[in-house]
């Protein structure tokens, strides 16, 4: 049986890789080896979500840790490529656009083993963002694209990958976010904070272009706090914002600030939220299937069709967007959502049936 090693690393890759490992496991023709990386190690980043999306325990954990982009791209690679000179595998699965998912590829391909990547071909354009960088050096050594759109297909194809090697499949986020929806649970603190469907904000920040500058984190939050009609804000804090929310002097009425949440709580607050506010690209697309209005704090986005068909919406970092955008959500003005086409919980059926024919 030929053997596929599956790489995970930071939180954003765990509901992506989830649906793919249960449909190996069930069609019995493939086998499949889980390597945590070991990007993200907090509970509350990465063991948590195994809990609860029921992800086997990796069979290697590569422990590396956090660094510069550097570093811990380097760190990766060399430890992966001990496991690789030991005992190879057949194929390289990579998720998303994430320090572990180009380390790895570039190991494996320098190896001669087929490196397929799921999330392929989308592109925000910006490289002053790791992700894209990330994003295209995966993609110039990838053989098996698997994408979530018709704009990753042409991305691809305007980058001369050949046809043959793109799969369509569809949003393998988007298949746990439809399996679980029936256990999204309330967090103890919703009666705490007295808070009530729809009259109240989330918020999630982590980009190093927003959260790694005082001033600018500062004019962020206090351009949600003044426009928000008083509305409680739910702001979970990625460890990363922690650090430089811990040095902020000024307090920020109606902000509630909360460790990471688990998969279900947070899902729970973001489907019964009046909109989200973000910086991520995956709760975009998240928001769009579940028809929130989500505001996103770049300028850009690798996912336009959260934009043209979803309900989110880019202000950047811009006070004056933000004060515009909330007026809307406030007016009740905000665009409905349709569902991109194939985010339909399928894409890990499809995904694992091509991997069956390619290897
Ligand atoms: C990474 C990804 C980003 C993704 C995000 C989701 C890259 C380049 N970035 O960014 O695309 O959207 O994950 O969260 O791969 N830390 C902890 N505990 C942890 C993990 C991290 O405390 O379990 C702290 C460390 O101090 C670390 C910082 O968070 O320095 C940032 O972690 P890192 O993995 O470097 O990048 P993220 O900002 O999480």
């Amino acid at each position: 049986m030929k053997k596929i090693d599956i790489i995970a690393g930071a939180r954003p890759n765990f509901m992506k890789i989830a649906p793919i490992i249960d449909l190996i496991n069930k069609c019995n023709k493939l086998s499949f080896r889980l390597i945590h990386t070991g990007q993200h190690y907090d509970d509350n980043m990465s063991g948590n979500f195994f809990k609860e999306l029921q992800i086997p325990k990796p069979d290697i954990n590569l422990g590396v840790g956090s660094g510069t982009q550097a570093k811990q791209t380097a760190d990766i690679m060399v430890e992966y490529e001990k496991i690789l000179i030991k005992n190879p595998s057949d194929i390289c699965l990579v998720v998303g656009d994430v320090n572990s998912t180009m380390a790895c590829a570039i190991v494996a391909k320098k190896m001669n083993i087929k490196v397929a990547h799921v999330e392929a071909g989308i592109r925000s354009f910006d490289l002053t963002m790791p992700e894209e960088i990330n994003r295209l050096v995966t993609d110039s050594i990838t053989d098996y694209f698997f994408t979530t759109s018709d704009i990753a297909n042409s991305n691809l194809k305007k980058a001369g990958v050949n046809s043959k090697n793109i799969f369509f499949v569809g949003n393998t986020m988007i298949d746990t976010l439809l399996k679980h929806m029936p256990k999204f649970d309330k967090p103890s603190f919703f009666n705490k904070l007295k808070l009530s469907k729809k009259n109240y904000i989330v918020l999630t920040m982590h980009r190093p272009s927003n959260v790694d500058c005082e001033k600018k984190i500062t004019r962020i939050l206090n351009a949600i706090v003044k426009n928000v009609n008083n509305s409680p804000v739910l702001f979970p804090v990625h460890p990363r914002t922690l650090k430089i929310i811990e040095r902020i002097n000024s307090t920020f009425d109606n902000i509630h600030f909360t460790p990471p949440m688990s998969y279900f709580e947070f899902n729970y607050m973001v489907q019964n939220s009046k909109c989200v506010i973000t910086d991520s690209g995956g709760i975009t697309e998240e928001a769009t299937v579940m028809d929130v209005p989500c505001i996103t704090l770049r300028d850009n986005t690798e996912r336009p069709e959260t934009i043209t068909l979803g309900t989110n919406e880019l202000v950047g970092s811009d006070s004056l967007k933000i004060a515009s955008a909330l007026k809307k959500v406030f007016s009740e003005n905000w665009k409905k959502s349709s569902i991109p086409n194939l985010w339909d919980g399928k894409a890990a059926d499809r995904i694992v049936n091509h991997l069956v024919d390619l290897v």
